[in-house]
């Protein structure tokens, strides 16, 4: 509440991001993991900040999309999904854990499917807009997210082994619309066709 009272303040700081989401916290439960927690605290954000304000969800639940309204409905602006999965390693020749916590957070391409079903998921009951985020590494994965319902996309992990793919992830869309004939990226976001 703190830092949200003193971030509104400053003139640079265009959204506030909450995230409820982090993994690497010991022994106790995520507040995204849980709806009124999630629903409590994003209202109480809310009084302290008129800028964007933007929740962070976690993928470790059972329902993305209980979290996803309850955010929406404490007035959240905008949800961005996902955080890391909760997961381990383990050295079998030592039979360490791989992780000094045992447990942590994993990113990158192995976590694409999940992000892209939960943002499917949470963009059918939500009318706010979504951040899609989870194993972006190049234009097809992050066509995946706005085809499956994100208005705006972020890239994380890739950025350790490629620090241009942002860029190139942005040349690449405008090809992917030029090719397609698509007028506008808007046109894309939540396209996907499903036979039914
Ligand atoms: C090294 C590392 C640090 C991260 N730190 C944060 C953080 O401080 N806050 C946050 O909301 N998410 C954090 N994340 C999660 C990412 O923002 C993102 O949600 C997740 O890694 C999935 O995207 P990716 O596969 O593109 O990395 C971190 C991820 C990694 C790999």
């Amino acid at each position: 509440m703190v830092l949200t009272k003193r971030l509104d303040k400053v003139r640079a700081v265009a959204a506030i991001e909450l995230n409820i989401s982090c993994p690497n916290i010991k022994d106790a439960k995520l507040v995204s993991q849980d709806a009124r927690a999630t629903y409590s605290l994003v209202k109480r954000v809310r009084k302290f900040t008129q800028k964007t304000l933007i929740t962070k969800l976690s993928a470790n639940v059972t329902d993305i999309t209980e979290i996803a309204l309850a955010a929406q409905k404490a007035g959240s602006d905008a949800i961005s999904l996902i955080n890391t999965l909760t997961a381990m390693r383990i050295d079998v020749r030592s039979r360490r854990p791989m992780l000094a916590a045992v447990i942590g957070g994993l990113s990158g391409p192995a976590i694409r499917p999940i992000a892209v079903r939960m943002v499917w998921e949470v963009y059918q009951k939500v009318k706010i807009p979504l951040i899609g985020m989870g194993g972006i590494i190049d234009t097809f994965s992050a066509l995946e997210f706005l085809i499956a319902g994100a208005s705006a996309i972020a890239v994380g992990t890739a950025n350790f082994i490629n620090p241009r793919v942002s860029i190139e992830i942005i040349e690449g869309i405008r090809r992917y619309l030029l090719e397609h004939r698509i007028g506008s990226v808007n046109k894309l976001i939540g396209s996907l066709r499903c036979q039914t």
